[in-house]
């Protein structure tokens, strides 16, 4: 599934040893594979090939310039949530008219934004967006197509922070406004109300919630038919898993096996299907690695302090995510099965790998079994590509990290490491 892998007892990404990486563009430092992206990419736009969707990659995931520009190439629009992610999809040479813009608090700046660049669909999450965007619209005399998020009470089974399709989320409209909501907006000169979007949350491990929301969405689809209202597009959101530690998420075949047959015959009727993955192209694309600074006891825990933290991987502290963590120099025989969550190998210790910040929260992995660390080893963090870079902080004043493309031989730095002048240079101290 991925183009990190260990040779010869070291790790390497593609055809680049890790420690050369971090030789070269030090630590700690995120490290995508560009095969591995085009690969998550093809398979699930292959996967999907019959319902011939717009595949909306969701910027937020990893929104590095470089990485957006590389899935443009290779076809996709772009699934935006501000006006920031408009402004850097449009940067990676990314087309609006390609681009779905979702956010349940779009402000008037990000609408105006939006409209003048000719982004293709807004995705409208509650009555009084729709009249914001119509009046905005309407004053700029510009016309543009929404689709209206429907909450279809589904319980995708995940995280509560990343569940979103669930009767008290803040996302979108309840279903059973939804036809209310058309009544009312559906004839708008402006700002043509033409589609359904749907995102029950992330990631979602099982097709089933897929289906039973689909399944809803199209019976929405005819109720509003019946009305007059003809629905032309249907967004089925992103979520689909990325395997972060066993074989539990399924692949884009299975997803799609569940998904295309419901789909297939509405899509020869004229309906356009738009898909906005994220973490299922880009998790399983990147590591990070981070450096061990200190080694010590404390109690009976042995702690290992790497320099990078819940600043540089906030998933771990933030919703007690799983990363599965390795050293990039583990010695030949303890190279290990990929993702295991407890490895049964001989010379393991229990270890707490952690950051440097000033918080007990702070942490990358707890109670694991590693080989021995010492000071100086590299350290690699799986599965690290999504919601990775995308949510690090300054947070106690370390700069963020650097992120490097690796493509079979070659590595380029696609953001240079921060330095501590780029830390205050929006600040002010004299008035
Ligand atoms: C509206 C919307 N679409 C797509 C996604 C992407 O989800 P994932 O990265 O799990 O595919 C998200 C994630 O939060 C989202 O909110």
């Amino acid at each position: 599934m991925d183009d990190f892998h260990y040779n010869d007892g070291a790790l390497y990404c593609e055809n680049i040893p890790a420690s050369d990486i971090a030789r070269s563009a030090g630590t700690p430092c995120y490290v995508y594979s560009a095969t591995t992206l085009r690969q998550h990419y093809t398979r699930l736009r292959d996967a999907f090939a019959p319902l011939n969707p717009l595949i909306c990659y969701s910027v937020k995931c990893c929104s590095n310039l470089a990485i957006l520009r590389l899935l443009t190439e290779l076809g996709a629009g772009m699934d935006v949530v501000s006006g920031g992610e408009i402004f850097r999809s449009c940067c990676a040479g990314g087309d609006p008219k390609t681009f779905v813009y979702a956010g349940v608090g779009k402000s008037e700046s990000e609408i105006r934004l939006a409209l003048e660049r000719g982004v293709g669909l807004f995705n409208i999450e509650s009555e009084m967006e729709f009249e914001h965007v119509a009046r905005i619209a309407r004053e700029m005399n510009i016309r543009t197509r929404a689709a209206l998020r429907v909450n279809p009470d589904v319980d995708p089974k995940t995280h509560r922070y990343t569940t979103t399709g669930k009767r008290e989320s803040k996302f979108g409209v309840d279903l059973e406004r939804a036809v209310a909501f058309f009544r009312a907006y559906g004839h708008d000169p402006f700002v043509a109300l033409c589609g359904i979007h749907l995102h029950i949350g992330s990631p979602v491990y099982t097709t089933g919630p897929y289906v039973e929301s689909v399944q809803k969405a199209l019976a929405l689809i005819d109720e509003l038919a019946v009305e007059g209202f003809r629905i032309d597009t249907l967004d089925l959101g992103g979520g689909f898993g990325a395997d972060y530690e066993s074989d539990q998420s399924p692949l884009a075949s299975q997803y799609a096996a569940a998904i295309v047959p419901i789909l297939q015959e509405r899509v020869a009727r004229g309906l356009r299907i738009i898909l906005e993955p994220g973490r299922s192209i880009a998790a399983n694309a990147g590591i990070l690695l981070t450096r061990v600074e200190y080694i010590k006891k404390s109690g009976d825990r042995n702690f290992v302090i790497c320099d990078a933290g819940m600043n540089t991987l906030l998933r771990p502290s933030h919703y007690g995510a799983f990363h599965f963590v390795w050293p990039v120099q583990p010695g030949v025989a303890l190279t290990p099965p990929r993702r295991a969550r407890e490895l049964i190998l001989p010379g393991l210790e229990r270890t707490e790998v952690v950051g440097p910040l000033c918080e007990t929260g702070d942490f990358l992995a707890e109670d694991r079994l590693l080989p021995p660390l010492r000071r100086g080893d590299l350290v690699a963090v799986f599965t690290a590509g999504a919601y990775g870079m995308a949510m690090a902080s300054r947070y106690n004043s370390h700069p963020l990290p650097t992120e490097v493309l690796i493509d079979g031989a070659s590595m380029r730095v696609i953001r240079a490491r921060e330095q501590y002048e780029d830390l205050v240079q929006h600040e002010r101290d004299s008035f």
